[in-house]
């Protein structure tokens, strides 16, 4: 058949915002009672075993195939030591996955810091690759909507790229097909 189009996904965001949790969902679940929330399309190629989400150190590799897409997905660590890895990836990648925690009012300004470091970088700043956003962390009680989300952080200043937003559960899986879908239909 043909060869499915590579591309490297880079996700980012605070330490703690839900990257790696999600990633995981992607993976195929030990739980046979759980279908998981992605459709046949999606296939998870690595080897690894899906493991227990501990904070990342550095990153991890996963890869996932598509119907028409072979996908690298750098799950960066989002603690502030580990950040300065981050640019190193930008030049390759092709698509960003940037994660919130809806939950955490205090460290929004933090997220939005490195929102505008990312989109201020030099590898970065000309390219039209797709952005999405997951406002994760729903469910929790004082979790800001997607839409508060989008304003803590002034999404609509970002004028020169594909981007979008999705409120997501990482835990039970909601909304990440919602959002990987676009990604997509951006990377085509
Ligand atoms: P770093 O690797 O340190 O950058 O963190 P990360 O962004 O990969 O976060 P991780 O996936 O490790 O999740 C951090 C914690 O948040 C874990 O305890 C998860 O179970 C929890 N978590 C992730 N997503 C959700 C969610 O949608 N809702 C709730 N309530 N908890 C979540
Ligand atoms: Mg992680």
């Amino acid at each position: 058949g043909l060869r499915k189009k590579e591309v490297n996904v880079l996700c980012l965001g605070l330490d703690n915002s839900g990257k790696t949790t999600i990633i995981n969902q992607l993976k195929p679940s030990n739980n046979s009672n759980h279908l998981g929330p992605l459709s046949e399309e999606w296939k998870h190629v690595s080897q690894t075993p899906a493991p227990d989400i501990v904070p990342t150190i550095g990153f991890n590799i996963e890869k996932f195939k598509s119907s028409s897409l072979s996908f690298t997905v750098f799950d960066m660590s989002g603690q502030s030591r580990y950040r300065n890895l981050w640019e190193h990836y930008y030049k390759e990648s092709h698509a960003i996955i940037f994660v919130i925690d809806s939950g955490d009012k205090l460290r929004m300004v933090v997220a939005k810091e490195e929102l505008e470091t990312l989109l201020n970088h030099e590898d970065i700043r000309n390219k039209k690759i797709p952005v999405l956003f997951f406002a994760n962390k729903t469910d929790l009680r004082d979790a800001m909507s997607s839409v508060k989300v989008s304003q803590m952080l002034s999404l609509e200043n970002i004028k020169d790229k594909p981007w979008n937003i999705c409120a997501s559960n990482a835990i039970k899986g909601e909304g990440l097909q919602e959002g990987l879908d676009w990604l997509q239909d951006h990377m085509k």
